[in-house]
């Protein structure tokens, strides 16, 4: 089956792409058919505990698959219309209550893929997983290819989608058919390699805007791609390398008139007839010559370092040069390469970007997009030669490794897997954020811009204070995380699950740092402290946990105002006592005293009493002096009767114990 539908798939390919002769290139190595390779995610099922197994899940080639992330929930089986060819009835029937959004379950058959995963989104699935309805390996689902009758709804899918095997889908029926609750996780996060911190992608493409909704697509892609494309590339985060299909004609045809328009360098390099009518138009080699232009682009600006520039390249030619107004052409695409070149030197000039050409050393004036070296790049297009810059497209067509042949355009490969989903700016730039090694994503892949909103539904489970307003919740393209917030400055500290406490000493210009406050009469009391680095405490007079606190009745609490007499009026906050009679009231001794006159009189009796005190200290450690003096002196006097002391000692003696030897000798 699976060859079967290659070999339907290239005849499909060969009839549409390649009017009459025209060989692809990688059909010369491949004598069977091109190779496709089904990229997969895991599909883990957590319950019910019996069927807990891993298996493959085929990502859609429509839709935005989670690269890089994972998605939990319950699987649901439509009991009517299980293949999904119809719009469920309903609103949103199969929207799901948190905290499990639901996975459906649908049947393969009878309309396109990506028909049903429409449906399914449209009733509120966060994920379709399509069972196949034979035992055979996996493929890939494929958006349908003449999107005549879809009213354009594969570009509106936006969820992700896989197939998986027909026995696992059995198995998931029979369980949900016991009513149990069959949870399981689709993971995306191995389905691109992340093994280092820069993503090497190509974008295979073309230069023709004549080819419909194929080449609307391409580039409407590398129109809104172009912003996030040149931040990555000038980042040093990815390297990319854009690529061109060509065909070769064979042998036998090489003279005929078909090959003469289609091909460049005798039959080598074609590309088939844009409007597909020969004679009228442009040719197939038109095309060819245009890709090869935009290859030596981005070749030549490579050398410099500037291998972004085939962005605006190509963006601005395709602006300015189109076939429908018959301005594809060399002249046209010169006149492109001159505007940018003078758009790169005056940037230069005013010296914004290109501080780094000029640290190197390089003129940049001169090496930016030389048209001369370009041409040279591009090599003569008459002549019976290899273009190296062509053969080496037409080698890597070929799959290699793990990888499968590129035929198909557009094809986006990313750190050599091939993208799945749809060509949109924010899928795209999701799975190239995959592709770093963890934590080593740049700014650009935690942007608002691919964002989950895993956050807008109950917060995501995590913290939040909905007073101020502030959450632990951060939605990343790898999903939810809870992670306490820094707000103006404050830094929240704690697991942000559960909780998360405002630390350092601004917490308190914030919500007042979560503790209690209250104004009553324009006095505001608070229990946050530029002091403490983090807590509450209630402030005097008041007790309470710090989150809330409540007025101390001092009166009633025989806290205070406990003097004979007083009576004592509890305000808030505070209190206030009044003494009997006349006395006036000390707050610091609780005490009542007499009241004697003005402030400063207090002040003075204390001065008074100061100056008192101090006099009589001083007076005492004098008399003590003396005292003890006196007490020597006449220790020595009576000594000395008793035995000889030399003179000096008999003098000092003698002099300072006169009084004592008054009339003794
Ligand atoms: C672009 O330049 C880098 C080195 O700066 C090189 O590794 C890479 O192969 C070049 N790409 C192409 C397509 O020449
Ligand atoms: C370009 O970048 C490569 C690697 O980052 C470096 O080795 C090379 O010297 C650079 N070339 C120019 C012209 O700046
Ligand atoms: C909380 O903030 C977010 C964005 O910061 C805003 O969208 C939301 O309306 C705010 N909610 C309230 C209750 O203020």
């Amino acid at each position: 089956m699976m060859v079967m539908k290659k070999k339907a798939c290239m005849a499909f390919l060969i009839r549409k792409l390649l009017p009459f002769v025209l060989v692809l290139a990688v059909l010369e190595n491949h004598q069977v058919g091109a190779r496709f390779v089904v990229e997969k995610g895991s599909i883990t099922v957590l319950s019910p505990l019996d069927m807990r197994s891993k298996k493959d899940g085929a990502i859609g080639n429509f839709g935005v698959p989670d690269y890089g992330a994972s998605m939990l929930g319950s699987v649901l089986y439509p009991d009517k219309g299980s293949n999904g060819c119809a719009a469920f009835e309903g609103d949103k029937p199969f929207k799901s209550k948190f905290p499990r959004p639901t996975i459906l379950l649908l049947d393969r058959g009878e309309c396109y893929f990506a028909l049903k995963v429409w449906n399914g989104q449209q009733a509120g699935a966060a994920a379709v997983l399509v069972a196949d309805s034979i035992d055979e390996p996996l493929i890939t689902m494929d958006s349908p290819e003449e999107s005549t009758d879809s009213d354009g709804y594969v570009e509106k899918i936006g969820i992700p989608s896989a197939l998986i095997e027909k026995s696992f889908g059995d198995s998931l029926k029979q369980a949900l058919e016991k009513k149990e609750d069959v949870v399981i996780r689709l993971d995306w996060r191995e389905s691109v390699p992340h093994p280092d911190q820069r993503v090497e992608y190509e974008f295979w493409t073309n230069s023709n805007d004549e080819c419909g909704i194929r080449c609307d697509e391409q580039m409407n892609f590398v129109k809104s791609f172009k912003g996030h494309a040149q931040i990555l590339e000038r980042g040093g985060y990815t390297q990319f390398t854009p690529h061109y299909i060509t065909w070769y004609c064979p042998q036998a045809f090489i003279l005929s008139n078909q090959c003469k328009s289609q091909c460049i360098n005798n039959g080598r390099y074609c590309a088939p007839d844009p409007d597909r009518e020969f004679g009228v138009g442009y040719e197939g080699k038109d095309v060819v010559l245009e890709n090869l232009r935009q290859l030596c682009v981005h070749r030549v600006a490579n050398v410099s370092n500037r291998s972004w520039v085939w962005w605006d390249y190509v963006t601005d030619f395709h602006i300015r040069c189109s076939m429908k107004e018959k301005k594809y052409d060399k002249k046209c695409a010169e006149d492109v390469l001159k505007s940018l070149s003078k758009y790169y030197s005056m940037v230069f000039l005013f010296g914004t970007f290109y501080s780094n050409s000029v640290s190197n050393g390089n003129n940049p004036i001169e090496s930016d997009l030389p048209i001369d070296d370009i041409e040279k790049c591009m090599g003569d297009p008459k002549a019976d030669v290899e273009n190296e810059v062509l053969k080496t497209e037409q080698l890597l067509q070929v799959g290699r490794g793990s990888r499968g042949d590129v035929t198909i355009l557009p094809t986006l490969v990313i750190n050599n897997i091939q993208y799945r989903g749809k060509l949109d700016r924010t899928a795209v730039l999701k799975a190239i954020c995959a592709g770093f090694k963890e934590t080593s994503d740049p700014p650009i892949c935690l942007s608002g811009d691919i964002e989950t909103n895993e956050c807008a539904e109950h917060n995501g489970g995590c913290w939040q204070d909905l007073q101020s307003n502030i959450t632990a919740c951060k939605d990343t393209f790898r999903g939810r995380v809870c992670e306490c917030p820094a707000v103006k400055g404050v830094q929240y500290r704690g697991d942000g699950y559960t909780s998360c406490v405002a630390y350092g000493s601004a917490r308190c210009s914030i919500n007042n740092g979560g503790c209690w406050s209250e104004t009553r009469d324009e006095v505001t009391f608070s229990a946050c402290s530029e002091s403490l680095l983090s807590g509450c405490s209630c402030p005097n007079g008041f007790r309470g946990n710090g989150q809330k606190c409540e007025d101390i009745n001092e009166c009633k609490d025989h806290l205070a105002c406990q003097c004979d007499g007083c009576s004592c009026k509890n305000t808030w906050g505070s209190y206030e006592c009044k003494c009997k009679g006349n006395l006036l009231y000390i707050k610091e001794q609780d005490a009542c005293i007499e009241r004697n006159g003005s402030r400063f009189s207090w002040f003075l009796t204390f001065l008074i009493l100061a100056a008192v005190a101090g006099a009589g200290i001083a007076g005492y450690i004098f008399y003590k002096y003396r005292l003890r003096s006196y007490m020597d002196s006449e220790i020595m006097a009576i000594m000395s009767q008793y035995m000889p002391l030399d003179n000096n000692h008999n003098n000092r003696v003698q002099t300072e114990a006169e009084p004592l030897r008054q009339g003794s000798v």
